[in-house]
């Protein structure tokens, strides 16, 4: 199976609520970096998670394991699991990268056990390992309400390429949401925008808004991050999103030649990894992609 990262097309943050959660009015995509993940019965009992590329946790403290040790205790079986995950998606960039994992495992386990639990109760469970694992069990595009969990699959596509932009600096998503100010006028205002793209299904109009109302609390937070995004618009990038609480950044342009300009300026000058994706056209590819082992 090859998990997705999404990228935030759009994020409009909410006040707290009294759980501690932020409601949430957010447009997801998935695009094309994946982890891979394999899942095989194992000759004994226990759930073993092997890990490889980028730093992961290959303990219980991994996503993916949760996925695995929550599905298995809802069902009451006894887990003989052997999990091969190799990550792409960097942790700590806003890519949902664990969050998809774990959306893949309950996919992948409700086959490979042969558990036929419907989407909903799949949801159920998804929603208790955190807020992005039901857009994943979802995709490609949706827009996600509540904390995140309430899905509402979109038939629209962003057809724009993007750049990803991955710095070397990780940042904490519950760090970000507790040094949140909500601004009623603002977040209404942004709401208001997303509204006018969606309701045309213009979804690379809303892309190039670039509405996250997280954007400017993360980079209060990250110095390393502030001073990027200024070598970023100096090399001639003038606008400069971020996907969810960050750090990875992004850019958009209707001319290929000037991403590739961009993308070999930001490896020359070496101040972070560019790499060009695209978001899925197809529902098709997004269950290939997570049934093709089976
Ligand atoms: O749900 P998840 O574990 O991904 O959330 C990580 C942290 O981000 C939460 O502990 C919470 O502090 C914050 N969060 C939030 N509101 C959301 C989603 C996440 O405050 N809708």
């Amino acid at each position: 199976m090859r998990p997705p990262a999404k990228l935030n097309i759009s994020l409009v943050v909410f006040g707290p609520r009294e759980d501690g959660y932020h409601d949430l009015h957010t447009v997801m995509g998935t695009i094309n970096l994946y982890d891979d993940l394999h899942l095989k019965f194992a000759d004994k009992p226990g759930i073993h998670l092997y890990c490889t590329g980028l730093e992961c946790p290959a303990n219980g403290d991994n996503l993916t394991y949760k996925a695995a040790e929550l599905l298995a205790r809802h069902v009451r079986l006894e887990p003989a699991v052997d999990i091969y995950l190799h990550k792409r998606i960097p942790a700590g960039g806003g890519l949902g990268g664990a969050s998809s994992d774990a959306a893949a495992c309950l996919l992948g386990l409700n086959r490979l056990w042969s558990l036929n639990l419907p989407q909903e109760e799949l949801e159920l469970i998804a929603s208790q390992l955190g807020s992005d694992v039901p857009f994943f069990l979802n995709g490609p595009v949706a827009l996600c309400t509540g904390r995140g969990e309430i899905i509402q699959k979109l038939p629209h596509r962003c057809k724009r390429t993007i750049l990803l932009i991955i710095p070397d600096i990780h940042i904490s998503t519950a760090q970000v949401y507790r040094n949140y100010t909500f601004d009623e006028n603002k977040v209404n205002e942004d709401i208001r925008r997303a509204r006018y793209f969606l309701c045309r299904g213009d979804l690379d109009g809303l892309l190039i808004q670039g509405i996250n109302s997280l954007t400017e609390v993360t980079m209060s937070l990250s110095e390393a991050l502030q001073n990027l995004r200024h070598r970023l618009n100096d090399m001639g990038i003038a606008e400069v999103h971020m996907t969810g609480s960050g750090s990875c950044l992004f850019a958009v342009s209707e001319s290929m030649g000037e991403i590739t300009a961009w993308e070999l300026e930001i490896k020359r000058q070496n101040i972070a990894q560019p790499l060009q994706v695209s978001f899925y056209d197809h529902d098709e590819i997004f269950l290939e992609n997570h049934h093709a082992d089976f």
